[in-house]
This record gives structure tokens, sequence and C-alpha cells, in this order.
């Protein structure tokens, strides 16, 4: 690998690893390609460098045209204040050679006038950065400690996170990052999927897995060990970026590791916006935080006056005037986002920035309508490519982002060379776009008409459809797009994606998930020609997954939506309240059997056919199956009969039902104690195992017919023909 350029020329200095240029110790803004392209001169300036070479070296990932390269140079020289080409030179026929004297700085003392990060300087925040100083030298004595910064959009958050991050790279902390895009929002454990990918742990789950208990919570307990392993060698330091955009397993996560033992060396710091401060995950999480450290919560508010005029000088390159700072203050009201932007449309406009003036409805609502202002000024033909990309909501490539809005690669690539230059994307590793904030992704999806928004969905759903590696995407993410882009068509096809993603998740023990992928299902089916039964079954199922998920009022409702009338209510709650206990069933089962073996020794006798575990999954797999069908008659007397004509066979006699009721009950109302729920299995679910016992000992198998065992599915209401 080669050397990361860092260079000095006049008043210039080009830092390869911060990816900054600095004149006259004021950060120049640069566009990624740009800079590349200067890279590359400096790192050759002993030579002539051809057209090609720097095509190859800056674009090797995507075809551009010669203005491409022009316009890069043209903005090299911009950036180095070389109006008279006197530092890069054309040399006609030929290329292009950097020839003003440089000297090559050591990389470790190199000047610039501002910390990483391609946003400049961060100014106005050295109290918060402070603290996560004090939460890093914690964390580095052995204690595990969690900051979460809270603020509004644009306020700094990712700003000061990456400040953060840099400072304790330097002090030789691990520095491990989650995000969660938009596109990923409340995937399951979202926040955690780059921590664990860094520290070389799996959080996929693998539906060959069964139900043989919660894999996920497996998974999650795996990555909270790993990352305390991780800081047996050192300090870490886990930054969580969007976090508010996180799904309730990645809050557990976080849970489970501050409830674990404090001696770590792990300091976690969370963002997220102010507005979703008051969820129910984050409170807990950061009240356990705060329990141990009064300072775990930072508020980002707007920045002073005083941070208003750094941010002026670094944008201009030498101090602003008072009465410029005074104009920027009442302006951005603060906010440091958008004070930038308000310099960088002051040069670009060419207004001296004491003079500038934004339109009344932008001052009076800000960033945002700041970043629309600029959106109208973008050509038709860039909004649509802007447009895509605001739907997929990751980060993206120009073949991608292509597909989804209908245009050629190369068409694309031109428009998204223009939203480069107009500041409203950046280009990333990887031949990856994405937008330089997320408001500005905000922006653009938030005035989409909800039918243009729902015809990009669908044909992003379609780009990502594709079977993984090549150019495939996580299911979560292909199921979004598919239930969002439904209203526009294929919502058969959406039907069946998202109930496969239900099952899978189900099968996963991720009843959460399974629960919002079928009320996604139960939105998209909505959209189909009307099919009650269809409509019951997705109803029964999403019952099963919420109560399964300990959301038993929720389960009510669906069980009763599901129910033909006229079902008795108590068959409903029982339903509801047998699921909720549905991950704690192989115990039950468990201490059911020995609780009736301990009441009733002589019963153990007839026990004879089968081995005891085996017995024991029948036993459940049956039970759940009935609990299923309890509101269909039909299906209830079809299987009931042949197990209750076996249990004759066996020796069961009537009053063993009761038996089996009480030791059956008991064992569920132990199970509730445990986890600390109501015991009450003998009122919610007395009912409903009575309408089953009675229909097993009145049944008569139909004479000298042999009756098959019941064989439990798994419970999707729609079966899709071909599954993802
Ligand atoms: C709702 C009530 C019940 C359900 C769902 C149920 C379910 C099952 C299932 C699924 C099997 C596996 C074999 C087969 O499918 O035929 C089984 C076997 C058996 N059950 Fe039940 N059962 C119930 C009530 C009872 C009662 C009240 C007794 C009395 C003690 C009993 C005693 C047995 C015995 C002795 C076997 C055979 C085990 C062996 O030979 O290893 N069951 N039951």
């Amino acid at each position: 690998m080669q050397a990361p350029v860092v260079v000095r020329f006049g008043n210039v200095v080009v830092d390869e690893r911060r990816r900054e240029v600095s004149r006259g110790g004021a950060v120049v803004p640069v566009q990624p390609k740009v800079l590349d392209v200067l890279l590359y001169l400096l790192r050759h300036r002993d030579r002539v460098v051809t057209r090609d070479e720097i095509f190859d070296a800056v674009w090797s990932d995507v075809v551009v045209g010669p203005a491409s390269l022009s316009r890069a140079i043209r903005e090299v020289r911009k950036a180095l204040g070389d109006d008279g080409r006197n530092m890069v030179k054309t040399v006609p026929g030929h290329g292009f050679r950097f020839v003003a004297p440089a000297d090559d700085l050591p990389v470790a003392v190199s000047p610039t006038a501002a910390p990483a990060g391609g946003r400049g300087a961060l100014y106005g925040r050295a109290r918060e950065l402070a603290s996560l100083a004090r939460s890093l030298e914690e964390a580095t004595r052995g204690r595990l400690v969690a900051r979460f910064v809270c603020g509004e959009p644009g306020v700094g958050r990712t700003h000061l996170l990456e400040e953060f991050g840099a400072m304790a790279t330097r002090s030789g902390a691990r520095v491990l990052h989650g995000r969660v895009r938009h596109g990923d929002a409340g995937a399951p454990l979202s926040a955690w999927r780059d921590v664990a990918e860094g520290l070389g742990v799996s959080l996929d789950t693998d539906p060959a897995d069964g139900s043989s208990g919660a894999i996920r919570c497996a998974r999650a307990r795996g990555l909270v060990a790993a990352v305390r392993a991780a800081s047996s060698g050192g300090a870490v330091a886990i930054l969580l970026d969007d976090a508010d955009r996180a799904d309730a397993s990645s809050w557990r996560v976080l849970e489970d590791l501050l409830d674990g033992p404090p001696l770590a060396r792990v300091v976690v710091v969370v963002t997220l916006r102010a507005s979703a401060r008051n969820a129910p995950e984050v409170l807990r999480a950061a009240g356990r935080a705060l329990r141990a450290d009064p300072e775990a919560v930072l508020e980002l508010s707007t920045v002073d006056t005083d941070a208003l005029a750094q941010i002026a000088r670094e944008r201009l390159g030498r101090p602003p005037s008072v009465a410029a700072v005074r104009k920027l203050t009442r302006l951005s009201g603060g906010h440091p986002l958008y004070a930038r932007h308000l310099v960088a449309a002051a040069i670009r406009s060419g207004t001296a920035l004491e003079s500038l003036d934004v339109a009344p409805a932008v001052r009076t609502s800000s960033l945002r309508a700041l970043v629309l202002s600029h959106l109208t000024e973008v050509h038709p033909d860039d909004r649509r490519i802007l447009d895509a990309a605001g739907v997929l909501g990751i980060p993206f490539s120009a073949h991608l982002v292509a597909e989804v809005a209908s245009v050629t690669p190369s068409e694309a690539m031109d428009s998204l060379q223009a939203s480069l230059e107009r500041g409203l994307l950046e280009s990333g590793p990887g031949g990856f776009f994405d937008f330089v904030h997320e408001i500005v992704r905000e922006v653009v999806f938030d005035v989409l008409t909800p039918s243009v928004r729902a015809r990009l969905h669908r044909r992003a759903a379609r780009a990502l459809d594709r079977p993984l590696p090549d150019g495939g995407a996580p299911v979560d993410r292909v199921v979004r797009h598919y239930v969002e882009g439904a209203a526009d068509g294929d919502a058969e096809r959406a039907l069946d994606v998202v109930c496969g993603a239900a099952r899978s998740a189900a099968r996963a023990a991720a009843f959460d998930v399974a629960s919002g992928h079928l009320a996604d299902a139960l939105r998209v089916e909505a959209l189909l020609p009307p099919d009650a039964a269809r409509r019951r079954a997705l109803h029964l199922e999403l019952g099963m997954s919420l109560a399964k998920d300990g959301r038993i009022e929720e389960a009510t409702v669906s069980f009763m939506k599901a129910a033909p009338p006229p079902t008795p209510a108590a068959v409903i709650t029982g339903q509801a309240a047998f699921f909720s206990m549905a991950p704690d069933l192989p115990q039950v089962v468990k201490r059911f059997y020995a609780l009736l073996f301990e009441r009733h020794p002589h019963v153990k006798r007839l026990f004879v056919r089968s081995d005891p575990k085996v017995q024991r999954r029948m036993f459940g797999e049956t039970l759940s199956a009935l609990v299923e069908h309890a509101t269909d008659d039909a299906w209830l007397d079809g299987h009931l009969a042949g197990l209750a004509g076996r249990h004759r066979e066996y020796g069961v006699t009537l009053e063993m039902y009761d038996w089996v009721r009480a030791a059956l009950l008991d064992a569920l109302d132990e199970a509730a104690a445990r986890a600390g729920r109501p015991s009450s299995a003998h009122e919610t679910l007395g009912p409903l195992y009575d309408a089953l016992a009675r229909k097993m000992r009145s049944a008569e198998p139909a004479p000298g017919v042999s009756l098959p065992r019941l064989t439990p599915e798994a419970p999707c209401a729609h079966r899709p023909a071909s599954g993802r």
C-alpha cells in the first residue's frame, strides 16, 4: 500500500489521511473525486500524467466523459487558488502535471487547520467533546460507559461522533462504527450490523436452526460477549449513529451490554434525534446509563456566535467581519449545518456574507427550506436521480440508481456528477454515492407524491430482488420496497415476499419482526381482490406472532378478526394467552409431565411407545396446532377424532383429561410466575382446554379407519408458490 500523501506547497496543505485541503490554515471544501485527481497529480508530480491514467485511477468504477476530468481539474485549481495555472499545468496533447515546488511532510506531524472529517472542523462543541473524552478515559480505566447524544437533524450529532471517533483512534482505542440508514430502518439488529462485522461476529439467523428457541437472542448475546472480549485487548469505542431508526432488538443488545458487569473497557456513544428521546426503549437504555453516570445524556443545541465566526472563517479562508457574523447568526439561528450552507451559498453566488439574504420562508423554517430551495434549482433529469436515491435510502451505485430511475447508467452518471458538484451528494468508497446529509435525503423524499414514491419503491424492489451476492440486497430491504411499492402493482409478489420474510423471522424466533411483516402483509392483501379466508388466515398468523412476542392485547384483537362468528370470547382469549407463552412451551411441557407423573404415578405406565423427548415434542406441537385451529370446527373434528381414538388405545380414560388439565395449567402458571407475568392459566386457558377435551372425550373414530397423526405445519396463512 502506498503511504498517504501529506504535502505542503505555498500556503496549501493537502492531507490524504484526513482527505482535506487547507489554504492559509482554513479547510477548503473539495469534492471527493476532485481530491482524488489532486492526490494522483501530487503522487506523480515528477512527470506528466495522461488523461487516461487519471480516468483509470479515479473513475475506474464508472464511465464518464472528458468533461468530468476538465471540470475536476478546474475544481482542483480553484481549491488551490491556482488562478494563473502555476501549480497544475496543462501539457497539450499529453495531460497534466503538478509543477509547484512542494514538500512531503512527515505524516505524524502534518499541520492542518481542522481535524478529521470532510465537514470541516467541529466548532462550539468543546464541552460535549470534553464529556466524551472523559467517557473514553473511564473506559480506558476499565469501566463500561455509555453516552447518548441527542439533537435535531443538522445540529452536528454525526460530526461530533466522527470527531470523537478520530480522538478515540488517536488514543489507541479500537473504534467500531454502526449506523442505521433510512433504507434499513427497523431491520433486526440494524444498529449493530457493521459493529458485528468489525468484530467478526455473524448476526444472520439461519432458518435451518428451526424453532429451537430465540436464535437471534443467542446471536445478540454472542455479540455482547464479543464486545466485552474485544475490550480485554484495549479500550473499544462503539459509535452508533442515527439510532432513533434502530429496531427493538438493537436496543435490547445495548441494554444487555449495559446490564452486564460494569467492568469492561468499552464506551458506547449513541446519537439520536431529540424527538426520539422519549421512546420507551431509549428511556430504558438511557435510564440505565444515567443511573451509573449523570453525564450520560448530552443535548446538542445550537452553537454560539464564536463558533459561527469560526465556521465562516473556515469557509471563507479569512476572518469574517463583525457584520457578517451578525448576519450569519440571525439567518442561521446558530444552526451549524445551516450556517455552513449559508456561507457556501454566499461564496457560490459571489455575494458578501454581510449582504446575504434568503427568502423569508427559508429564514423561518431554516435548513429544510434551504435544501428545498436548492432542489428547485436542480435540473429535472438530475432530480429524477435524486428522487430514486431518496427512495433507496442507502448508499447506492450509479447502476442501481439508474435502474430505479429508468435511465441509462451514463445518463445517471452525468446527473450524479452534477449533484456532486452542487454539494447535494458525495461519493464514497467502492463507487458508491450518498446524500451529503440525511436532511437532503429527507427533503427529497418528503416532497415526492405518494404515487411517485410507490412507483420508485416498486422499481427499487425489482432492482434489489436478486439472489445475493451479485447485486441482491438483504431480505428486509427488499420486503420494505415491495410493501411500499405494492400500491403501484406487483401486490401478489409483495404478499409472497412479505409472508416469506414473516415465516423466516418466526422460525428464527424474531416474533417482533414477524409481526411487523404480517401487519404489512395485511396492508398489501387489502390491495388484492377480496378473499375473506386469506384475510382471516393472515389475522390468525399475526395473532400467534403478536402473542409469542408478548403483546397479548393486540394478539387478542387479531384472533378476534380471524375467528368466524360466533366464536366464544374465551376461546380467543385462550389463543392469545397460549401463544404468549409459546416460546417457553418446551419447558412447560417437561414440567407438565413431571407434575402429572408425580401426582398420578400409575399413569406413567401408559407411556411406553415413544422416547420421552419425542413424546414431549409431539405433545407440544399438537397442542399448538389445536390451539391455532381452535376456531375451525371442521379442522378440529377431523383431527381430534383420530387423536381421541388413539388415546383410547393407549389406555387413556375419561377422568385422566382432568388430571392432564390440572398438571398442564399448573405448569403454565409456574412458567408465567417465573417470567413475572400474571398466573392466570386456569382462567384464560381452562375454557380452551375444556373445549378441546370435550371434543376428544366425545369423539368416535370412524369404524375401520386408521387415523393419521397430526403433522403441525409452519403456520403461514398465505403460502407463496415461490418464496424468496
Ligand atoms: C388435549 C389433550 C391431549 C393432547 C393434545 C395429547 C396429545 C398427544 C400426542 C400428540 C401424542 C403422540 C401420539 C399420537 O399422536 O397419537 C400423545 C400420546 C399419548 N398421550 Fe396424549 N394428549 C392429550 C391428552 C392425554 C391424556 C388426558 C392422557 C392421559 C394420561 C394422555 C396420554 C397419552 C399417552 C399414554 C400417549 C402415548 C405415549 C407413548 O406411548 O409413549 N394424553 N398425546
